[in-house]
């Protein structure tokens, strides 16, 4: 049973095919008649918008689940709560505060379990984000794509290395980008982080300085300061990250080729400015809108691999 609960469960030639299903004109039914249910501990406009689309265009029925209507490990323990959904549901999507639940779902092998954003990664984001690249350098779809991906593309981050900085340095590293991070002490990668990074062939290099990460980067990427689950933590944050915010001068630093990235939602005058987040080099609309196709491909792909080993099996 093959699982998303972050992007190097993909080797990089499934993380390609997952891209090309993305801008398929005619999406395969893969869930006719079918259901996933998608979890949600915490808000999101994306997420659910663009996976309860995502279902219905591969044929299938999306049920969106709060957190106090299942009591995750409150009412029922997370095993229980995923057995029950695997006997209606071909998958299921869940967005959690610890990393350790959605590996829980993944354990009982049931059916795939998709890691909708934990606190550790969000890796249905880092497919829009490296589907946006890609069309930004290359063109709209996979026969404009060159086969070494993103090779020769530098991805600047600027910000918290959180669950988004992560699974975007694995996905567009994977696809050949040289991957810089800039941010204070204290909210960098692990040594853990930089390890999984190695191991799948990313070039990784962090700074101090915001201004030396974004020099003659093609894109750079920010997100929140503090994100769900971290609001006790804000006032510290907002201090530490100071340095740290994409403005018009830190952005015109990078140079006129590079474009502006940001997952959503933007706190906007903290990490970023409306300057640079509704400039002319933002794509943070073509990103928001490619979460869609990005999950449909990745669904897609999921489901089939599925559909494959269990005809394997019988
Ligand atoms: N980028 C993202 O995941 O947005 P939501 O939190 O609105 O789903
Ligand atoms: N890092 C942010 C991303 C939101 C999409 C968070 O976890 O809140």
């Amino acid at each position: 049973m093959r699982h998303l609960l972050e992007v190097d469960d993909l080797s990089t030639d499934e993380l390609r095919r997952v891209l090309a299903l993305a801008v398929d004109p005619v999406p395969p039914r893969v869930l006719e008649g079918q259901g996933m249910a998608l979890l949600f501990e915490k808000p999101s406009v994306r997420t659910r918008n663009s996976m309860e689309m995502a279902v219905f265009q591969l044929g299938g029925h999306p049920v969106c689940i709060q957190p106090a209507e299942v009591g995750l490990d409150v009412r029922e323990s997370v095993e229980d709560v995923t057995r029950t959904l695997a006997s209606y549901h071909a998958c299921i999507g869940a967005r959690v505060f610890d990393h350790a639940t959605v590996e829980r779902m993944a354990n009982e092998d049931l059916v795939p379990v998709v890691n909708m954003l934990s606190d550790a990664a969000h890796p249905l984001q880092a497919l829009a984000d490296v589907l946006t690249l890609l069309q930004q350098f290359s063109g709209p779809s996979e026969v404009d794509w060159p086969a070494d991906g993103l090779t020769g593309r530098t991805v600047a981050y600027v910000g918290d290395g959180n669950n988004v900085f992560r699974s975007l340095a694995l996905a567009a590293g994977m696809l050949g980008a040289e991957v810089r991070f800039a941010g204070p002490s204290g909210y960098r990668l692990s040594e853990v982080d930089r390890d999984r990074l190695a191991a799948v062939g990313v070039s990784f290099t962090e700074t101090h300085l915001a201004v030396d990460a974004v020099a003659g980067a093609d894109a750079v990427y920010t997100d929140v300061w503090t994100s769900m689950g971290q609001e006790q933590e804000a006032t510290q944050r907002f201090v530490d990250f100071e340095a740290f915010r994409v403005d018009e001068e830190l952005f015109e630093a990078a140079g006129p080729q590079a474009v502006f990235l940001h997952c959503l939602p933007a706190h906007r005058g903290e990490e970023v400015t409306d300057g640079v987040v509704d400039g002319p080099a933002s794509r943070v609309w073509l990103q928001a809108a490619n979460r869609m196709h990005a999950a449909r491909g990745l669904l897609a792909w999921l489901l089939s691999e599925t559909k494959a080993d269990r005809e394997g099996e019988s």
